[in-house]
């Protein structure tokens, strides 16, 4: 097991994970899509934000809850889905579970994660289900019926994905599916024990919601790519006014960059929206989500719940989120960095660190309490 002990910041989690795993693993996690320049944005964003702390407040206590669909959680965090992420070591998704149940926020489990709809439930928890809207109508809606029956607490339908994103690093590592041994790949592979002997023990890791699921094609492609063939791109507002039928609780959509798809969201019935751009990985050159945030906040946050994901590293981009309107963040590879360090002890310590960072960024800011973190803590 890894030494975490010399972890003190996601970046540092993210040079761990980065020593256990192939490079093609790794960049499958880490990239974005073509030049990566929206992947880079969501980050630039959040670090040309100043803020204006207040001094003289008594922060001898501060309390870091915040209400996320009527419930508490711990911070104003959840666990963002991560499809694929078995491949960087087995169990990774029930880890994340895990590690979210014990830090008290909602876990999102992915369409395509390597653990399926039922077996999260089993572990219990606060749970979310991300839908990718498949081509097969009747199998989509069953993966609705499912998380319906295991308790699932809001449904995330992703809507920036009516194609897979132009990620290259796949290819270029020969990432593709069905694997094709290659000199390259098998080099990259035994040069990480510690990854080929979890996998070893572990299996490979299957995206188990599909079981059952008939593939339009088994020809050889990029990861990506293989993923993103089997969505509907003819997804639109009547479709999504059936999920809302379909599905009885919390319904939002994830993907959304415009003040007027929020504005539609609302009005179809949705009870929140995620601000994203799919940490870089769709369209490259979609504008940064902290940038999307305000507007979008200020037009629907009294009436859905607005989150935000994408380039949250740190606890103080938990605070300029909810300084700029979001009710909370998803963190992406913050966590998957942990997960993927560690295992579950690692998504743990990406937590804690998230969290103590967030709790010393409110005290250094001079607020009490997530509801008092405002607009007026930064530098217009
Ligand atoms: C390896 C990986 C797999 C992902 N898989 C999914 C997925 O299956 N469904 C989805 O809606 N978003 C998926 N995302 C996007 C994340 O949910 C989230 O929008 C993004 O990672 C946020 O950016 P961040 O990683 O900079 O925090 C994935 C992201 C990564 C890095």
């Amino acid at each position: 097991m890894a030494d975490l002990s010399h972890a003190f910041s996601i970046e540092d989690l993210r040079r761990i994970a980065k020593k256990r795993l192939p490079q093609a693993v790794f960049d499958f996690f880490d990239g974005g899509a073509e030049d990566e320049v929206t992947l880079r944005e969501n980050r630039a964003a959040f670090e040309r934000v100043r803020l204006l702390p207040k001094v003289l407040v008594n922060v001898a206590k501060v309390d870091t809850t915040a209400r996320l669909f009527g419930e508490d959680a711990a911070l104003p965090l959840a666990i963002g889905p991560t499809g694929g992420i078995g491949a960087g070591r087995p169990g990774a998704d029930l880890a994340l579970a895990r590690a979210a149940k014990a830090f008290g926020i909602p876990y999102t489990l992915a369409t395509p994660a390597t653990a399926s709809i039922e077996a999260i439930a089993e572990i219990g928890g606060r749970r979310w289900f991300q839908l990718y809207v498949v081509r097969d109508r009747e199998f989509r809606e069953k993966l609705v019926a499912r998380a319906r029956d295991a308790g699932y607490e809001a449904l995330l339908v992703t809507v920036d994905l009516a194609v897979s994103g132009k990620r290259e690093r796949d290819p270029r590592n020969g990432f593709v599916t069905p694997y094709r041994p290659s000199w390259r790949n098998s080099h990259d592979i035994w040069r990480k024990p510690a990854w080929l002997m979890d996998i070893l023990r572990g299996g490979l890791p299957q995206m188990e919601n599909f079981a059952g699921y008939k593939f339009s094609s088994t020809a050889v492609t990029d990861i990506v790519t293989a993923d993103g063939r089997e969505m509907d791109a003819s997804l639109d507002w009547d479709y999504l006014k059936r999920l809302r039928e379909l599905w009885p609780r919390k319904l939002l959509i994830k993907g959304v960059a415009r003040v007027d798809d929020a504005e539609r969201a609302a009005a179809v019935g949705c009870d929140g929206i995620v601000v994203s751009n799919h940490g870089g990985r769709q369209l490259d050159g979609a504008i940064s989500t902290l940038e999307s945030l305000p507007s979008i906040a200020g037009a629907v946050g009294n009436k859905m719940t607005v989150l935000l994901d994408g380039g949250v590293r740190r606890g103080v981009d938990i605070l300029k989120a909810r300084a700029l309107g979001a009710r909370g963040v998803l963190t992406g590879r913050a966590t998957l960095f942990g997960v993927m360090a560690g295992g579950e002890a690692g998504a743990r310590k990406a937590l804690e660190i998230l969290g103590s960072e967030y709790e010393r960024a409110m005290k250094l800011c001079g607020v009490r309490s997530s509801a008092e973190i405002g607009p007026d803590l930064i530098v217009s």
